[in-house]
């Protein structure tokens, strides 16, 4: 069995999906989780971007022990030695150095000719190679790009020191047979003493990326990347939890092992979901909810006799049904560190004390804490610390025959409260702007949302919404979970609203 790595880009093409920002400890918590779901490679961020960037990669680096940590930078010797700065602690560092080499992107992007990018590559590639030992090399738009000078650039990248070379398919162009067509040239056509990885980078903009990157497997890549439930630039990056059933299902046709832990997938599809905050959809691949769902009666007579007639995953494979017991009133710091553990956090002793206390509150309104109530406990915990005005308190004059009224207060860190007070159609407009007010903005609230975030009738109520500010041109999202539908769709606005004034910052 040839070992295909698998190079998880969740928090940094993943992180570049409108509206999707992780914080440092959200950045930790996901990469000890795909630490545990067997990733090789782990890209933690692009630390030229921004100083929060720099210390999510710097953070990582210092605490992930098993897999590869890198981070990416552009041909320019401030990102390297930026990328240098962020990952000289890690266990195994290594640099993703990328330049376009598509007519499109030379001639309008960089305003450079084939001769001065190809001289770039050897000049940045080269240095790259004096600090780190592993230096991958992506040639942007890869599948747009002149066969011959694409082997070309790649050649370049080899002589200068690369040894991984990563084949994006940025715009998600290309199909299966043409992508798997330039793997197979490059690896017959490149000239090198020591061994060259290839690895595939596909977006989704036609829905091949997961065929796109098997077939660059078909064709000798043995490292594909990709994101935890597809997220990414447009139309998201290939799903890697796809590709790592398709190749442990379909074994026989493949030929490849990616070591991959399948039962703490869903875990790791839902805690990125809840910290990115982009639901995954019910039909989506492997993870989606109703992935297993049999509606059908002759679907449901058929698995009743034989699982294997309509189901060639079983939900246990993925971790979908894991024995998981729900936590009660009554469950002690014990069990709830034990059940923390089996969720994929790792928490400092401060940390773990706060939930505690936010667990026994919610315990005490809720007979049965599930999974994904704690996991909901958990991001609040997490972006809370981070947001510099918290919702203090939401009060609604409800009128049946006019215009409602809202009462919000917000609380910083310091002990400063605003309050205002404002009146909508419609009780949730009322309250949103009186936030409004307090942030003094003036976003449209393109998407809301709201779900049971579990069964039964104590569920507890799931909002996200959306918002885009013109000023800045960002958008932003939030999510709240609370008993009240109010209360939920202010927590989600508040803590969209403080995304705002990060971008007003930036
Ligand atoms: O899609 C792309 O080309 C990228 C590169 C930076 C690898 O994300
Ligand atoms: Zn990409």
């Amino acid at each position: 069995m040839r070992k295909i790595q698998f190079f998880d880009t969740t928090l940094r093409d993943g992180e570049q999906t409108p509206g999707v920002n992780f914080n440092v400890k959200e950045k930790i918590q996901i990469a000890l989780q795909l630490e545990k779901w067997g990733v090789d490679v782990i890209e933690a961020g692009f630390p030229v971007a921004s100083p929060g960037d720099f210390e999510a990669v710097q953070h990582i680096a210092r605490q992930i022990k098993k897999m590869t940590v890198t981070g990416l930078a552009r041909c320019q010797k401030k990102d390297i030695d930026r990328a240098y700065d962020a990952l000289k602690e890690a266990a195994d560092p290594q640099i993703h150095v990328f330049l376009a080499t598509s007519d499109i992107h030379m001639q309008y992007k960089l305003k450079m000719t084939k001769a001065e990018v190809l001289a770039s590559i050897k000049e940045h590639v080269s240095y790259a190679r004096s600090l780190f030992k592993k230096v991958q090399f992506s040639p942007e738009d890869a599948s747009r790009t002149e066969k011959d000078f694409l082997l070309e650039a790649v050649q370049t990248a080899i002589d200068a020191g690369a040894t991984i070379i990563n084949v994006p398919d940025t715009v998600g162009y290309s199909n299966p047979t043409e992508y798997g067509e330039i793997f197979r040239y490059l690896i017959e056509n490149i000239q090198s003493e020591t061994e060259i990885s290839f690895s595939s980078h596909c977006h989704d903009d036609l829905g091949m990326a997961t065929a796109n990157a098997l077939a660059a497997i078909e064709n000798g890549a043995n490292r594909v990347e990709g994101a935890i439930n597809g997220i990414g630039e447009r139309a998201g990056n290939t799903a890697l939890e796809e590709v790592a059933l398709a190749l442990f299902i379909r074994k026989d046709f493949y030929q490849c092992d990616a070591g991959i832990v399948l039962n703490e997938t869903k875990q790791t599809s839902e805690l990125v979901s809840r910290l990115s905050g982009i639901p995954v959809p019910k039909n989506k691949a492997i993870i989606g909810e109703n992935a297993y769902a049999h509606e059908s009666g002759i679907h449901q007579d058929g698995v009743l006799k034989n699982p294997e007639t309509y189901e060639i995953i079983t939900p246990t494979l993925v971790g979908v049904s894991q024995n998981s017991l729900p936590l009660g009133k009554l469950s002690g710091r014990h069990a709830f560190t034990t059940k923390l553990e089996e969720l994929g956090y790792q928490m400092d002793e401060t940390d773990r004390k706060e939930a505690f206390k936010r667990f026994k509150n919610l315990a005490d309104k809720k007979k049965q804490i599930t999974d994904k109530d704690l996991v909901a406990l958990l991001a609040d915990q997490y972006r809370e610390e981070i947001e510099k005005w918290k919702l203090a308190d939401v009060q609604v004059q409800y009128n049946s025959n006019g215009y409602q009224g809202a009462i919000v207060s917000i609380s910083s860190e310091e002990n400063d409260i605003k309050v205002a007070s404002r009146i909508g159609s419609g009780s949730i407009q009322a309250i949103y702007n009186a936030i409004d007010d307090l942030f003094q903005q003036e976003p449209q609230l393109t998407e809301y949302e709201i779900q049971a975030l579990t069964g039964g009738e104590d569920a507890q109520a799931e909002v996200r919404v959306t918002l885009f500010d013109e000023k800045t041109n960002w958008e932003v999202r939030g999510i709240g979970v609370d008993f009240d539908v109010l209360h939920a769709s202010a927590k989600a606005y508040v803590q969209a609203s403080n995304h705002l004034i990060q971008a007003i910052i930036e």
